[in-house]
């Protein structure tokens, strides 16, 4: 309640011993993290199930209070995923309403399942499964994505189109090479992911507050039955480290402006004036009152969801970067910044798969594109190095001649009278021709990485391989 009255001032039921009252209202509210982390409920119950296998395994707990605990943590998870269960903000967060419900469920057994374990070890576990997942998730997106542009790449591994740099026309290039670059780009945000999840398979359960406890746990035991690699192996470090997180959205945020560029590019591309793709009708929007507009929202939404990404990144950096060893209270803030990331992201790569998916790519219109402004002055002055032997410099300048002549006539290079270009330079013959055309252009740039098509294909083989 934000009037300030406290809903109840009895005190808390898990540590009521030390406290005469319960919290203010205020208190509460500000205090409460269910609202958020019961999307946690899961790998909570999976942690405590993996606990207590553990505590009874060692003898800690009896085998008996094992399966009460067991069996009662199995009921939870049902009644949470069949909607019956009734969180409570009075019990503060995942952890407390879970195990308040064991209670009521099987009685005092439920006291010990917290035996050689605190919330802050608990919340560390819960969360980096739940990151860990989030990344695995990622990896299959990522892999779509890649797998639609590896289509696209193929089926226009000739299509030519301009190449830009400034946004202004510089050489031809295919736009199946250009695909290809933004495989390269998530293929690196996919390899980011991969590393990341190695980086973070250790196990924190049984750090307790942050000291360890006294009791003989095997922490082997636990990081086995929920699949990390091992255990952390500092108890200061497991309950105040959230690299995890930091790391999923310092990954997120790259892959967003990556995704964000591409979606610049497809607005550009869908304008009237470019006119290189038309989106289809599932991945495009209506004007309600300009008849004849299709706009591309998604896009337009992909590019703006950068922006909440990088905000959850800065925010909890800021969140993390003055905070002494081990855990403070300010660590609760981490999960919402992740959760809304992982959202947007997860939308925005599957939005831009289906954009790529389903684009009409309009050939021609690339490829009238890909003659102007000039494109193949670099293949002349190239042409003029290897075949009159002049220095790349003097080719550049009487390259610069001919655009200028050619500007001033208003036609292309191609149109130029051979006797205008031999006014240039007198070494240059009829075969000079042969190089200005865009296709003869980007077919010449076979060095490793080029856009010469037969570079592209062998390009997409090699990520068919790796996806
Ligand atoms: N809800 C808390 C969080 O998200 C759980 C850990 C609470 N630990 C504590 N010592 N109060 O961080």
């Amino acid at each position: 309640m934000a009037d300030g009255t406290s809903e109840t001032k009895s005190s808390n039921q898990m540590w009521g011993g030390r406290f005469a009252s319960g919290p203010d209202a205020i208190m509460e509210e500000i205090n409460a993290s269910i609202g958020f982390d019961k999307k946690l409920y899961a790998q909570d119950i999976r942690g405590s199930i993996a606990h207590a296998t553990m505590l009874a395994h060692q003898g800690i707990i009896s085998a008996d209070d094992k399966d009460k605990i067991v069996h009662g943590l199995n009921t939870i998870l049902s009644e949470i995923e069949s909607g019956q269960f009734e969180f409570s903000r009075r019990l503060e967060d995942i952890h407390m309403n879970v195990e308040a419900r064991l209670a009521t469920l099987i009685g005092p057994a439920a006291g010990r399942l917290h035996t050689a374990r605190s919330r802050n070890d608990q919340v560390a576990l819960d969360f980096r499964l739940w990151v860990k997942e989030e990344l695995q998730k990622t990896d299959t997106a990522l892999t779509a994505l890649i797998a639609a542009f590896l289509d696209r790449a193929e089926e226009h591994a000739d299509t030519v189109m301009p190449g830009f740099t400034h946004l202004q026309t510089a050489q031809p290039v295919t736009f199946g090479h250009h695909c290809m670059a933004y495989v390269e780009m998530f293929g690196r945000d996919r390899s980011r992911v991969r590393h990341a999840i190695e980086h973070m398979d250790e196990s924190p359960i049984g750090a307790a507050a942050l000291a360890g406890t006294g009791f003989p746990i095997d922490r082997h035991m636990t990081a086995a039955a929920l699949g990390f690699r091992g255990p952390t192996r500092n108890s200061i470090d497991t309950v105040s480290d959230r690299d995890f997180a930091l790391e999923f959205l310092s990954i997120a945020a790259i892959a967003a402006t990556h995704l964000s560029r591409l979606a610049e590019e497809i607005v550009i591309w869908s304008t009237p004036q470019f006119g290189f793709i038309r989106l289809s009708d599932a991945f495009s929007t209506g004007s309600s009152i300009m008849p004849q507009k299709k706009n591309p929202d998604a896009a337009e939404l992909v590019r703006a969801k950068t922006g909440r990404v990088n905000g959850s990144l800065i925010a909890l950096l800021t969140v993390m970067k003055g905070l002494p060893l081990a855990y403070s209270k300010d660590m609760q803030e981490d999960k919402e910044q992740v959760f809304d990331a992982a959202e947007s992201l997860e939308l925005a790569i599957a939005a831009m798969t289906g954009m790529v998916r389903d684009m009409t790519i309009r050939v021609d219109r690339m490829k009238a594109a890909a003659g102007s402004g000039y494109s193949t002055a670099t293949d002349l002055a190239d042409w003029l190095v290897r075949e009159a032997g002049l220095p790349f410099r003097d080719a550049h300048h009487a390259t610069g001649h001919a655009v200028a002549l050619a500007e001033e006539r208003g036609c292309e290079l191609a149109e130029l009278a051979l006797d205008d270009l031999k006014a240039i330079n007198p070494a240059i013959t009829e075969k000079v021709y042969d190089v200005l055309t865009v296709e003869a252009s980007v077919a010449s740039r076979t060095s490793f990485g080029g856009t010469a098509p037969e570079n592209v294909r062998r390009q997409i083989a090699w990520w068919r391989e790796r996806n």
